[in-house]
């Protein structure tokens, strides 16, 4: 069996190079040829761990190609996976389907034998009904051409393993021998008991989007809590701990912080809401607009309680310590911390970002910062530092460590990593998302006098 990818984005390269390990012959597809150049060299334009060494492992035996030929794959392939984007349209909430709708179609005008077309990437629901319209439309009438969905739930910084031990398999078919084809390129998953889900196309683009919405909700539900330990005192981290210890509940995804971001659970939410309302279900999802807007209130939260920090941004120097939208990824689409970054710019700080991998895509979006290619330089005149991603780097972080670095004793804690405790006794004013500040223990003011969440820039 042949397989080909359409689309060497994350999902699309992630998959190339696990088929390929798999065992299959993989043609990958891109309409980049800078990309393609870059993937048959074996490198990869993107922080992904584990996933180079596999790319390259696969380009060398032979066993994973790539081209930005259309007429190529529609003549090798016997399973197409259409793994291309689904961005945010702009100015909408809706998914922008321009992408899947041209590689579907130039998918089927190519195709010269019989073959299965499987969609992968995250899309509104309907779509691969409409989608096989399309198919049947462009295809050639003398070659039959199928299509399933198959969502992938591969995280970043996981991709390889979540994508070659999946926690389940989602396919929505339409035929028993459709079934059968997805079986054999998932067996050896499905030989090691990992539940396989088989439903109809509908069910199958539902979950992926379902599956994001549950994680923005739960991310949003403790960081709306967190609102309330800020006012009225309360531990959050300990308040998930013991929620989570409900078996219903669980503790993952319970972390509170500065937020989720990302290339999908913002858009894909945003998506859900344009789809429901399109489908004059607009009530249906609307909790989602609640979900998003308490999600970009953390980041509101972070500069707010930086102004307190500092009296003024104005003309203050803040070191930003994580840019990416989170550890293990050099990823900064809608990024909190970068958010974040732009919102003290704007008022009159001087930013300096070190993240141990995402300064260049960082620099690309917002070029008014300095970036630094270490902590140290980052810290040593900051007045104040801002941890906003979770690296390993910075969750080691020591009072006395840091102390030897840079002058300021002032820094917040955007997700939760540093002990509060132990950084006070060291003679540090932190600040963490979700808990009161000034802390309980600090102050004797009543609570009308704490401060209060979006108090603005000052005056
Ligand atoms: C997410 C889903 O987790 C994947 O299952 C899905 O396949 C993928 O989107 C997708 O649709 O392609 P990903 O965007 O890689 O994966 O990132 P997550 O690990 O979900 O993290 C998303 C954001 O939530 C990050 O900014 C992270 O810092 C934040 N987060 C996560 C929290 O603020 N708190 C938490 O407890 C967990």
């Amino acid at each position: 069996m042949r397989i080909t990818v359409i689309g060497t984005g994350y999902l699309g390269a992630t998959h190339a190079a696990c088929m390929a390990e798999l065992g299959f012959e993989v043609l990958g597809l891109d309409i980049d040829p800078l990309r393609v150049e870059s993937l048959s060299e074996g490198l990869l334009p993107f922080h992904e761990p584990g996933l180079p060494e596999l790319l390259r492992k696969h380009v060398k035996s032979g066993r994973l190609r790539f081209t930005t030929s259309y007429e190529e794959v529609g003549a090798w392939g016997d399973v197409h996976f259409i793994g291309v984007g689904t961005p945010q349209r702009a100015g909408e909430g809706a998914a922008d389907m321009t992408f899947v709708d041209a590689a579907t179609i130039s998918l089927a005008r190519n195709i010269t034998k019989n073959a299965l077309i499987v969609g992968k990437s995250t899309v509104p629901v309907g779509t691969t009904r409409r989608l096989k319209a399309l198919v049947r439309d462009n295809k050639r009438p003398d070659v039959s051409v199928n299509l399933a969905w198959n969502p992938e739930f591969l995280r970043e910084g996981f991709a390889v393993v979540d994508t070659l031990t999946p926690d389940r398999l989602v396919i929505g078919v339409e035929s028993p021998e459709d079934e059968l084809t997805l079986r054999e390129v998932y067996a050896r998953a499905l030989g090691r008991d990992v539940p396989l889900i088989v439903t109809d196309f509908e069910t199958a683009e539902l979950v992926k989007v379902a599956a994001n919405a549950f994680l923005a909700t739960k991310i949003s539900f403790i960081n709306a809590f967190s609102e309330i330990t800020e006012v009225i005192g309360g531990d959050i981290g300990t308040l998930a701990d013991a929620i989570g210890l409900d078996a219903r509940i669980g503790r993952r995804f319970l972390n509170a912080g500065i937020g989720f971001g990302g290339g999908c659970l913002p858009k894909d939410i945003r998506a859900l809401q344009a789809r429901a309302a399109e489908l004059g279900l607009e009530r249906s999802m609307r909790f989602l607009d609640e979900m998003d807007e308490i999600n970009l209130r953390r980041r509101e939260r972070a500069v707010d309680l930086s102004r307190v920090m500092l009296g003024s941004l104005s003309h203050s120097k803040i070191a930003i310590l994580g840019v990416a939208f989170k550890p293990n990824s050099d990823d900064v689409r809608d990024s909190p911390a970068l958010d974040i970054a732009n919102s003290l710019f704007e008022e009159g700080a001087e930013v300096t970002v070190y993240d141990p991998a995402g300064n260049v895509n960082a620099s690309k979006r917002s070029p008014q910062h300095h970036y630094v290619t270490s902590m140290e330089d980052a810290v040593k005149s900051a007045d104040l530092i801002l941890v906003l991603t979770e690296w390993d780097e910075f969750k080691a972080l020591t009072p006395e460590g840091l102390a030897a670095q840079t002058e300021t004793r002032k820094i917040i804690d955007g997700r939760n990593i540093l002990q509060t405790r132990v950084w006070e006794d060291s003679g540090w004013s932190l600040a963490a998302l979700g808990h009161r500040y000034p802390p309980e223990h600090a102050t004797e003011e009543p609570l009308g006098e704490q401060l209060q969440l979006s108090s603005g820039p000052a005056a």
